[in-house]
């Protein structure tokens, strides 16, 4: 493992994690994954992924070829099939008798609530697709989606996807200099936008964002944006900007209800999605259409035991992460499921939020992140001891790994000690889920992922890309080509083939760690290049470092994940102010001052989830030889240890002089 690994917070307990919970045999009998599933994928890998692609998903065009790795890395599923993702996700339902079904049980942080049937879904997409062609849109174009969770923004996603115009969405707690950023990337025709939505308890302005993302600046190439769709929500003013500025209800409510999906060939982009790498740009991560829906309607009907026509499927991710693309939008409807789409945070009103809407909608299948559950333990079991919880037959995680004791708890108090914890590892660039338990087939452990899905090869090998026995750690790869595997970086082939492959000859790298168990099952350890993840979220530590350096009075930062008890990991900074401003730091309130503005400015520059939790002014970095900081080092800071072997660093009295400055009462 090299020197700059990060591991989570939960490693110790892990390497000594030794429960198990075999499936009962009520849910095995039940389960829509078999055992055989795996031997039949490994007999026939590709085989396996054409009946998947020709059973789940419906093609206007059938295929006849399953994939073409002859441009690898970049691969081709199905390529030769042609197909439209809202037709799949919506309307095929509804031409299957289905359209009565509820589709989206919309739940709006203040408390009110809209049923979306598939055959409303069906209305006003078709609807949105014909008032984004009568703006322009065609086939091909991007749009940028900025919105909060509502059923605007699922059906934003799939009127572009209709037309065959991938999408971008932006998460809304994104700032404008992100989005700015990332509208130019994608060159972008139209954005999709609200006034605002409500977050605890009250509105939160969206549009400004979008007007001062689109306002001229210097030095930055004139927009491409021609016009700005925007949903009103919260009823807040907005600045209107005329002729480029269309309110959704104008544009949508009074267009056709019929429109004709775009049959797009199975390479087509579906959508785009920007996330940190470790470098201060994001990368746009690239989907297309066939092989990406075939995996995000087979991971979401094996992993989660989907059931559509009695199942209320909950996940609780937000449209602006790839969680909620593939298991808020294009799985669960391809699948045909009924969904609660929830608009608000956990904890408010109360903290029993949640579990308030589990009761309310007898939610059967639940999918969230570890952090969420660390925050309700937090809170204690009594809250969601006042619900009834019952309806509960099948749990997700995903983001991070969950640590045993968040586990066993998920398990205890949420899931009645009976629910099948599935911990799901994957990422944007995978598209969909990879390594997880079969729920009614896997003795599931807390804490592991556990195995590659049938159909899905994974490894962890050591730094000469040698597979490790079991027992050992190291780097996770996946040895072949996967449906929903990513495309490229948009616009830039070269970046994907550096990030990803270029590590081992041959496999994909993803950047996590990872260890075999003596039963060959696989546990992530968390990142090991320069990405942290607060609460679920990813994010690069040189984006961080750009923006604090790109503030007046900072002349050098360094910037590490610490573990955290609830968010995983934790922003913390380490700061060299300028010279000439090196004096404000001397006293305690100068001090806060400083960070304040910093913090401030790091929210300006990316959003508030990059702010760090802690900022530290230092004298001095420390440095190996070849200038390269050593995080390892900080971290020890930032997590309150005795710092490690310093012995590498071009000057060894740096660490004394970080600490004692440090100890000093500022
Ligand atoms: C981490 C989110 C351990 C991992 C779907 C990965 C996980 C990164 C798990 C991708 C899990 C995600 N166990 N770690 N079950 N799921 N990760 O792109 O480090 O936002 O590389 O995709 O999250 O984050 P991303």
């Amino acid at each position: 493992m090299p020197e700059n690994e990060t591991t989570a917070p939960s490693l110790e307990n892990l390497l000594h994690e030794t429960r198990a919970f075999p499936p009962s045999s009520a849910f095995a009998a039940q389960a829509n994954a078999q055992p055989s599933m795996y031997e039949d994928a490994a007999a026939d890998r590709l085989g396996f992924w054409a009946t998947q692609a020709r059973d789940l998903v419906t093609w206007s065009t059938p295929f006849t070829q399953t994939l073409d790795w002859s441009g690898a890395p970049v691969a081709r599923w199905f390529a030769d099939g042609k197909l439209n993702a809202a037709y799949n996700a919506v309307d095929r339902h509804v031409e299957a008798g289905l359209g009565d079904r509820v589709a989206l049980h919309f739940e709006g942080e203040p408390g009110d609530t809209r049923t979306v049937t598939y055959a409303d879904l069906q209305r006003e997409v078709s609807r949105a697709a014909n008032a984004l062609e009568s703006l322009g849109v065609r086939t091909g174009d991007r749009v940028v989606i900025y919105l909060p969770m509502l059923v605007e923004s699922v059906v934003a996603m799939l009127a572009c996807a209709r037309i065959g115009a991938p999408h971008s969405v932006v998460f809304g707690g994104f700032s404008a200099d992100a989005l700015r950023s990332r509208i130019a990337d994608a060159e972008a025709k139209v954005v999709i936008t609200a006034d605002g939505g409500y977050r605890r308890g009250a509105p939160s302005a969206l549009k400004p964002a979008v007007d001062e993302a689109l306002a001229p600046k210097e030095g930055a190439p004139a927009t491409t944006v021609e016009h700005v769709l925007v949903v009103r929500r919260t009823g807040q003013d907005v600045d209107w900007t005329e002729g480029r500025d269309v309110w959704w209800h104008d544009a949508v409510d009074g267009a056709s209800e019929v429109h004709e999906p775009v049959q797009v060939e199975a390479e087509h982009p579906l959508f785009i999605l920007y996330t940190s790498g470790t470098t201060g740009k994001p990368k746009g991560i690239l989907h297309t259409t066939g092989g990406y829906l075939t995996q995000a309607a087979y991971t979401h009907k094996y992993v989660f035991d989907l059931k559509p026509e009695s199942d209320v499927y909950w996940c609780t991710a937000d449209i602006g992460w790839v969680t909620g693309h593939s298991y808020v939008v294009y799985g669960p409807l391809a699948n045909g499921a009924t969904q609660v789409l929830y608009e608000g945070t956990p904890d408010t009103p109360h903290r029993g939020r949640w579990w308030e809407l589990v009761e309310k909608y007898k939610v059967s299948i639940l999918y969230t992140a570890p952090t969420a559950i660390r925050t309700c333990m937090k809170w204690g079991e009594d809250v969601p001891a006042g619900f009834d919880l019952s309806s509960l037959r099948v749990l997700g995680s995903v983001g991070e790994p969950i640590n045993p004791e968040a586990w066993m708890w998920y398990r205890r108090v949420i899931g009645g000690d009976t629910a099948p914890i599935v911990d799901t590892w994957w990422q944007t660039e995978t598209g969909a889920i990879m390594i997880s338990p079969l729920p009614g087939v896997t003795a599931t452990k807390p804490g592991s992922a556990q195995v590659a899905l049938p159909g899905i090869v994974a490894d962890v090998v050591d730094d000469e890309a040698h597979s490790v026995p079991d027992g050992g750690g190291g780097y996770l790869v996946l040895s072949e080509p996967w449906p929903a595997m990513l495309r490229g970086i948009w616009g830039d082939l070269q970046r994907f083939k550096d990030t990803y492959w270029s590590r081992f000859e041959g496999l994909y790298f993803a950047g996590d760690g990872a260890k075999k168990d003596e039963d060959g099952d696989i546990w992530l350890l968390g990142r090991v290049d320069d990405v942290m993840n607060v609460s679920g979220h990813r994010l690069s530590t040189t984006e961080i470092e750009s923006a604090l350096v790109s503030h007046d009075v900072v002349a050098e930062a360094a910037v590490v994940g610490a573990a955290d008890d609830t968010t995983g990991q934790a922003v913390v900074a380490f700061v060299i102010l300028r010279g000439e401003h090196a004096d404000r730091a001397t006293t305690p309130e100068g001090a806060e001052e400083v960070q304040a503005e910093l913090r401030n400015h790091v929210a300006v520059q990316i959003g508030p989830i990059a702010k760090p939790r802690r900022i530290l002014v230092v004298p001095e970095l420390p440095k190996t030889r070849s200038g390269k900081i050593m995080r390892r080092l900080l971290r020890d800071v930032a997590e309150n240890r005795t710092v490690g072997d310093a012995t590498t660093l071009a000057d060894s009295s740096v660490m004394d002089l970080i600490s004692a400055g440090l100890k000093k009462p500022s």
